[in-house]
């Protein structure tokens, strides 16, 4: 229930902040305490028709204060192969309910299918994008292809898949998973920016970049692996799966799966300070406090705090976490929020953002969750910021 004095008094609080504090940068940690405030699972594999696994979950808000769910849809296999549908559901109340499932992309019974995916929206457009790979293992097909879809009815609609390719160049890029930004600040304000990931031996973070909308793509930042084109041994500099947020200094800090453990069991932090353009090596840092078992992490930019989700553990996919910090990722809270002790794997984070108090209050977790195996469901969940008081 949100109602009752304490809740007043909270009210009174922030208030009270927002009104002495000249930034947000003055948001004082103690406040956010989150409490898990609202659980669905949205897919259970091998329940419904034609779908085997749902894997790889994305998360978004709309320019009109929706929420989309995408998930990859596995028709025969668990495994990152075969063919696939992109699913999707939406909600319009907040994630209160969300409509039935709708297959928005079948890639038909090709040996090596889509992968999920980044999405991006243009809030300057109105817009939402899907950018997915077709056929990024080269099994059984070649070449591998950078694919988007189009939304510009809230999701309701979406356009065929274009093939980025045409204008890229051919190449192994498999975006996110996560989500793609669209620069608030300057440099490079109003450009789309969708990073992701090579194959194995030409791994790295890749970036690739929209200055009207979607309609041209061109190759930005690469951070490539060590030694890049050649068989990765453990430990080697293997950058893969990342996940994009924009500081409010309107640097790119991305968040990456750190392949082989160089150097540790934890997440690669790189940076870009010229709009997803380059990713220098003199800006690449390893965060000894985000443990992780080599997964795809979500992190959120979020009124002055940087939030993150894994499954926190050196070893295996269980434990998913929230993290929280105040300091733009240099320090994290001691205090976490564990969202499922248990089997625990991709996560993506999301916020509305009109403003409103309502909407300052609340965080999204999209996630793949399970009892034995972490690939039984995808979770949705509600976290109340300030919840936990
Ligand atoms: C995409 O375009 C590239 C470059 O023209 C081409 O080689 C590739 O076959 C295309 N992929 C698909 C799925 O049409
Ligand atoms: C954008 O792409 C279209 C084809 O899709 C091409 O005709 C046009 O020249 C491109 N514009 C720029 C600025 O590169
Ligand atoms: C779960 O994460 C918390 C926070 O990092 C950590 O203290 C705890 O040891 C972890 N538990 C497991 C089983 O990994």
């Amino acid at each position: 229930m949100e109602t009752g004095s304490r809740l007043v008094v909270l009210w009174l609080t922030l208030l009270l902040t927002a009104v002495m504090s000249p930034c947000v940068h003055a948001i004082d940690p103690k406040q956010i305490d989150p409490l898990l405030y609202e659980e669905q699972l949205l897919w259970v594999s091998g329940v419904e028709g034609n779908v085997n696994t749902y894997r790889v979950p994305l998360l978004t808000y709309t320019p009109k204060g929706s929420l989309l769910a995408f998930a990859e849809g596995r028709k025969l296999l668990a495994s990152d192969e075969g063919s696939k549908f992109i699913a999707m559901r939406r909600s319009t109340d907040k994630g209160a309910t969300w409509s039935p499932t709708s297959f928005i992309v079948d890639d038909g019974t090709i040996s090596d299918g889509l992968n999920l995916g980044s999405v991006v929206v243009d809030e300057e457009a109105g817009s939402v994008i899907l950018i997915f790979s077709v056929c990024f293992h080269l099994h059984g097909c070649r070449p591998s292809s950078t694919m988007m879809v189009e939304s510009k009815n809230d999701g309701l609609s979406w356009s065929a898949p274009r093939n980025l390719s045409v204008q890229l160049g051919v190449k192994n890029f498999a975006p996110g998973p996560g989500f793609g930004i669209q620069k608030r600040y300057s440099p490079a304000k109003g450009r789309l920016v969708v990073c992701g990931h090579g194959t194995l031996e030409g791994d790295g973070v890749f970036c690739i970049l929209s200055d009207n909308h979607g309609r041209n793509w061109t190759n930005g930042a690469a951070l490539k692996s060590i030694p890049y084109n050649q068989p990765k041994r453990p430990q080697d500099f293997n950058p893969d799966e990342c996940q994009p947020v924009e500081m409010p200094d309107g640097s790119i800090v991305i968040n990456v799966r750190n392949q082989n453990n160089y150097h540790c069991r934890c997440r690669v932090v790189a940076r870009s300070r010229d709009g997803g353009e380059s990713l220098p090596i003199d800006d690449v840092t390893f965060d000894y406090t985000l443990v992780d078992p080599v997964v795809a992490a979500g992190a959120l930019q979020k009124d002055g705090v940087l939030y993150f989700t894994n499954p926190a553990n050196e070893q295996h996919r269980v434990n998913l976490t929230l993290r929280w910090s105040v300091t733009h990722g240099k320090s994290w809270e001691n205090k976490v929020l564990q969202i499922w002790a248990g089997p625990s794997g991709y996560s993506c984070l999301t916020s509305l953002n009109s403003g409103s108090p309502e909407d300052e209050k609340y965080i999204f977790v999209i996630f793949e969750k399970g009892k034995k195996d972490y690939d039984e469901t995808i979770s949705f969940v509600k976290i109340h910021l300030y919840g936990g008081q």
